[in-house]
């Protein structure tokens, strides 16, 4: 079936999964972007477990619930450099009955990534979707579950991202450039598989499902403000993503190496016209108001950062990532 809805609707997940059962099917492939791979892992717990499933969604994402029945074996083909979901445990979809996005366990079974699929994809989403690769990469480092592993393939992310994707950008069918994004953007997926993000993709999933913004648009603009908060905390880490970026820090104060790093990524959302909130029509209080829906989510995304987050926190991250440039 063709799907052309974005971010994974259970609507969509449920009629698939019926047309799968309906046709005995024991498989399903995936092919296109995030939102296409994620509603594939979907239909994949949900076709043989029923409906209930997305009722229950909360319950399987904590593991306080298993599926009954094996889940259909998945083949997933992105079409996109930046989701990484072909290499994630978790398919996000938007649940009815949380009012938002949500994650529900059903790793892959085999992916198969072809950088050529991704030749002539559009400027514009070349761009959101590597700057969701390196947003993946950036929270990686500092999730509760981040491991020495995961963070040398985050690092090597951010070194491929800063430097080929203003180059894929530029002209959409440089191979090069291609190949390099898909391996970051499946290196990203591996990281985060293993660790997890945090507060960034809190913000990200609330502001997509509030505002029907692209996913990888959020992400972009919400980095900066993440490595500033980050930073206070982590300030040997942010020194290492500058030095990915290929940005030498002199300073050891935790505060001036965020600024720097956070300044570093504006640079690269700028140089690949990513369109501030503004541009994209929302207002400051639209995009504040998020901060408690992403807070007191069931999804414990906030909760997942490697240090202390308070609402205070959540919100100016949402302030400081509303003037970005
Ligand atoms: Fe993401």
């Amino acid at each position: 079936m063709e799907c052309a809805v974005q971010d994974c609707p259970e609507d969509s997940v449920k009629e698939a999964a019926k047309i799968c059962r309906d046709n005995g099917a024991d498989g399903i492939v995936g092919v296109g972007g995030g939102s296409v791979l994620d509603t594939a892992k979907a239909i994949a717990a949900v076709a043989p477990n029923g409906d209930d499933v997305l009722d229950d969604i909360a319950l399987y994402i904590t593991g306080q619930k298993d599926y009954a029945n094996p889940r259909l074996k998945q083949l997933l083909i992105p079409t996109t450099s930046g989701t990484g979901s072909e290499s994630t445990f978790v398919s996000v979809v938007t649940s009815i009955k949380h009012d938002g996005k949500i994650g529900l366990p059903s790793p892959p079974d085999y992916a198969i990534v072809d950088p050529e699929l991704t030749l002539g994809c559009p400027a514009s989403i070349t761009a959101f979707t590597g700057l969701d690769a390196f947003s993946h990469a950036n929270e990686a480092l500092t999730e509760k579950n981040n491991t020495p592993h995961s963070d040398l393939l985050s690092y090597e992310v951010i070194r491929l991202v800063t430097k080929w994707l203003p180059v894929a950008v530029k002209d959409i069918n440089n191979l090069e450039a291609r190949e390099y994004l898909a391996f970051a953007s499946n290196l990203a997926g591996i990281a985060f598989n293993e660790s997890g993000v945090h507060v960034g993709h809190a913000l990200a999933h609330q502001l997509g499902h509030k505002y029907n913004l692209p996913h990888g648009i959020s992400c972009a603009l919400l980095t900066p403000a993440v490595i500033e908060f980050v930073a206070k905390f982590y300030p040997e880490k942010t020194k290492k993503i500058g030095e990915a970026m290929g940005i030498n820090i002199e300073t050891d104060k935790p505060e001036e190496i965020g600024k720097i790093v956070a300044d570093a990524v504006r640079d690269l959302a700028k140089e690949v016209k990513i369109p501030t909130f503004s541009e994209l029509g929302l207002t400051r209080e639209q995009v504040l108001e998020v901060g408690p829906l992403a807070y007191h989510s069931p999804d414990p995304l906030c909760s997942a950062f490697d240090g202390p987050v308070t609402l205070e926190d959540v919100n100016t991250i949402l302030e400081i990532a509303y003037d970005n440039y």
